[in-house]
């Protein structure tokens, strides 16, 4: 029998095409939005491997319903979403999509940067809304970025590409990790230091650590306080990493400036949402690896892995935890 795989979310036919060659595929086939849980519970029950979306929520209900199930390829680097440790103790391997997306989110995330300290997006909606009267000194004036510190949490390989950016704009790195890069100290220049110092001495703080139980909501209150005034915020990881609330206080406080984010607590946000109507915060859509080029290829990644672990192989990318 030919084995049955479930793609939670619209994908590139031709990015899977090693699936299909190996098995009956079924794609949730709505565009505009996820597959919804119920479906997902009733799909996994005959199920040989699933391709999942950071959505999703892999939990232990639904990997007791998955009595076929061999593989979860999450199109994701996170996986905060699987609990990987239920999976793997039931034999189910679990992949990721690391590395083909690190430039890519580094990208991004000093894209974030740049349009959060030069007002960019508020910039641009002033043209939009024909607000430009005339040219003036302090007109749209933000916060410069070069020779500046920038202060990584979270220095894997994509804070690392993060600070190989920064090197370019003359920037003093900091870093924080669970372990020390060395990599990262000896071909940047990157300087490891405590939570609270780097806090403390950075001009912006980019967020990039994975959400875990010792990372969740360690932005809070305290921690935004201890950063400058004239502090900056980034956030690309996982919103749970941060207290929004507290962040709201901060930003409205004025203990920091501004806070440029790509992840919240609960996605989708709406615009209602208090943070999106600060003017002094950035909102994306969780667009972090978001090339044609990188999403393609993590698509063509999961198909891989999943193809093999159904023929009996390693694949690329296994999470172990
Ligand atoms: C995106 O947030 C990812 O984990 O790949
Ligand atoms: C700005 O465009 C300047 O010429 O200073």
């Amino acid at each position: 029998k030919r084995p049955y795989i479930y793609v939670t979310r619209k994908c590139s036919e031709e990015q899977l095409q090693p699936l299909y060659e190996i098995a009956d595929v079924e794609m949730w086939a709505e565009e505009e939005k996820p597959c919804p849980r119920e479906v997902l519970l009733e799909k996994v029950t005959n199920a040989d491997a699933l391709l999942t979306m950071l959505s999703d929520s892999i939990d232990q209900e639904l990997l007791d319903k998955g009595t076929q199930l061999k593989v979860v390829a999450n199109l994701a680097v996170g996986f905060d979403n699987i609990n990987v440790q239920y999976a793997n103790e039931k034999g189910i391997v679990v992949c990721n999509t690391p590395d083909i997306l690190t430039d890519t989110t580094a990208d991004l995330t000093f894209g974030l940067l740049l349009t959060s300290a030069r007002r960019l997006i508020e910039a641009a909606d002033y043209v939009k809304d024909n607000q430009w009267k005339s040219w003036a000194p302090l007109l749209l004036a933000g916060h410069d970025v070069h020779h500046k510190t920038i202060g990584i949490v979270g220095m894997g390989k994509i804070g690392q590409a993060v600070a190989k950016r920064a090197t370019g704009f003359d920037m003093k790195i900091l870093y924080h990790n669970r372990t020390r890069n060395e990599e990262a100290e000896t071909t940047l220049g990157a300087k490891f230091c405590r939570f609270d110092e780097l806090l403390t001495s950075s001009d912006f703080v980019v967020c990039l650590a994975p959400l875990t139980k010792e990372t969740k909501n360690l932005f809070d209150l305290e921690a935004f306080k201890k950063m400058k005034n004239t502090g900056i915020f980034i956030n690309a990881s996982r919103g749970a990493v941060v207290n929004e609330e507290d962040l709201y206080q901060a930003l409205v406080n004025k203990e920091i400036a501004a806070a440029g984010l790509d992840v919240f607590l609960h996605e989708p946000i709406q615009a209602d949402h208090p943070l999106v109507g600060l003017n002094n915060v950035v909102a994306f859509p969780h667009i972090g690896s978001a090339s044609l080029e990188t999403r393609y290829s993590m698509m063509n990644l999961c198909a891989t892995n999943i193809k093999a672990v159904l023929s009996g192989e390693e694949p690329k990318t296994k999470v172990t935890i």
